[in-house]
């Protein structure tokens, strides 16, 4: 970790030590907007499995809710090592990701495609997450905090392999349809 390439491009402030407080609230405010949305999934991707059709989905939606649960925890840890506290809020985005995701599964009930929808809903979560996380991460690392910059990433690199299964998953959904 220690030989991060570090970007520190503080042009009109010399003091190295110092972290901007602007950015250092802006990177609070964000993870608590991830410590929602992470606690919104864990409620909705159950039903996700549930309604997946294939074993391969089922079992896949199954090992990112687990790994969704230590990303709420994961969460509170970089808070807690920065002396912060994460506050109360509503992610809007992934509400609304999870609404979509709920009205297509009610549309795609018994069609064969509902497999297909899910993988759909799953990515755009997925991506969401992954976009979030990139710039937190791309944040800690301006700030120096370390610890959180190594937390994060460990949680962008299972929302990565995520994604990359729902892709793996859907071409052999689509094989199978084809067949
Ligand atoms: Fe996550
Ligand atoms: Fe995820």
């Amino acid at each position: 970790m220690k030989n991060s390439n570090k970007q520190y491009q503080k042009s009109s402030n010399d003091d190295s030590e110092s972290v901007d407080s602007d950015l250092h609230q802006l990177f609070l405010d964000e993870l608590s907007d991830l410590y929602s949305a992470e606690k919104q999934l864990t409620k909705a991707l159950p039903k996700m499995i549930e309604a997946a059709q294939s074993e391969e989905l089922k079992t896949a939606i199954e090992s990112h809710l687990k790994e969704t649960q230590e990303h709420v925890t994961r969460l509170e840890e970089i808070a807690e090592e920065l002396g912060e506290s994460l506050d109360s809020r509503t992610c809007a985005a992934m509400e609304g990701l999870i609404k979509e995701a709920s009205e297509l599964l009610a549309e795609q009930k018994g069609k064969s495609s509902i497999d297909a929808a899910i993988i759909a809903a799953g990515q755009k979560v997925e991506h969401y997450e992954i976009a979030s996380y990139g710039t937190v991460r791309a944040w800690a690392e301006q700030m120096g905090y370390d610890d959180a910059v190594e937390l994060i990433q460990s949680t962008l690199d299972e929302e990565n392999a995520a994604d990359e299964k729902l892709t793996e998953i859907a071409e052999s959904v689509a094989n199978n349809d084809a067949e």
